[in-house]
């Protein structure tokens, strides 16, 4: 099977494997593991902040970030299709009581004019005032589309202008950094708190990181108690980290060229495919009415692909255990089941 459902699907290498075995640990809740230290304290630089708290996944990450820059009875703004709004059950009223308005995005991306819009009367005491604002770069649900670095400047000057918190979804952050052509920290710095996640191009198990400023990360370390992620001897795990910030940053390039290759592929042999679309990781695929049908299909034909938000849209995403020989048997393998999708829809 060619399995392209996500990014998250990577299993360690076998060097990461042992970079896990060889890991000095202790108990991170002590801050006394210094393979977890030395993650915070490289993960800083990497974001572009003055300090990173680890925790275990980027809905933590995320979810903490929301709680330290607001109060309950606040508004948050985020794209309405943002993984914040659409996959974390809720978490934004459920940990922080607050009220979420989901901006309509192009492309996953939406305008200064469009938060300025939603600024309410902070004076009033009817109106949830408007607190925060969340993007997400790569955004996932538009199809890891990459937020020019313009933009990301527009967004972050609109909320400093309007004392409004910024926090970054950089789940995939390493992705938009590889496509702007600059580091993460470039996009990163900009903003109040940043997410990070390892278990996607990054190829770890698990890991991420939430980064800002001091006082903040003191007020992330409670958070993180509070949502029950403070571990134990994590750095286990923290050395896939270190050992992904190494060795796995500069590789995202090749699964972009490989999506880039999947998608031209494709739209030569006639499959729908936006190559606009196409910025980093991903590659979305119109298969029409029957997506359920079509998915069945293309595991007939040795290939696993997802949903996406969209009803007849498939993804295939690619990652560090997808080969050019996977891309080359996935060109010839997709348009073959799709066809025969085509067909049937026809009869
Ligand atoms: C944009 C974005 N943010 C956050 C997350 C949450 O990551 P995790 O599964 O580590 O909680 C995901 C996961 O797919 C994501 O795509």
């Amino acid at each position: 099977m060619i399995d392209l459902r996500s990014d998250t699907l990577t299993q360690p290498t076998p060097a990461m494997r042992e970079a896990i075995a060889r890991a000095v640990v202790g108990d991170e809740q002590k801050r006394e593991d210094p393979t977890v230290n030395e993650l915070e304290r490289r993960g800083a630089e990497f974001l572009g902040q003055e300090e990173s708290v680890f925790l275990p996944t980027a809905t933590m990450a995320n979810q903490i970030a929301l709680q330290i820059l607001s109060r309950p009875g606040d508004a948050l703004l985020v794209e309405q299709h943002a993984h914040i709004m659409l996959s974390e059950l809720g978490g934004p009223a459920a940990h922080s009581g607050l009220l979420t308005i989901g901006l309509h995005g192009t492309r996953g991306r939406f305008s200064p004019d469009q938060v300025v819009a939603e600024i309410r009367d902070r004076t009033s005491v009817h109106v949830a005032p408007t607190r925060l604002v969340t993007i997400e770069n790569t955004h996932n649900s538009a199809g890891g589309r990459v937020w020019p670095l313009e933009e990301v400047d527009a967004i972050v000057a609109t909320c400093r202008e309007h004392h409004l918190a910024a926090h970054l979804d950089g789940a995939r952050l390493v992705n938009a950094a590889i496509t702007c052509g600059v580091d993460s920290a470039r996009i990163g710095r900009g903003f109040d708190t940043v997410t990070l996640c390892f278990s996607k191009g990054l190829g770890c198990p698990l890991g991420a990181l939430i980064a800002g400023s001091h006082e903040l990360m003191d007020q992330a370390r409670r958070g993180k108690h509070f949502f029950g992620g403070a571990m134990r001897q994590a750095g286990i795990v923290a050395a896939a980290c270190l050992y992904a910030l190494d060795h796995h940053v500069e590789r995202i390039a090749d699964d972009h060229a490989r999506a880039r290759r999947l998608a031209e592929g494709l739209a030569d042999a006639g499959v729908t495919v936006d190559l606009e679309q196409v910025e980093t990781n991903f590659v979305q695929v119109d298969v029409g009415p029957d997506r359920a049908g079509a998915i069945g299909r293309l595991k007939e034909q040795g290939v696993l692909v997802s949903t996406t938000v969209h009803p007849s849209v498939v993804r295939a995403v690619t990652h560090l255990d997808i080969s050019d020989d996977d891309i080359e048997t996935a060109v010839e393998a997709i348009p073959r089941a799709l066809t025969r999708t085509a067909a049937l829809r026809a009869r």
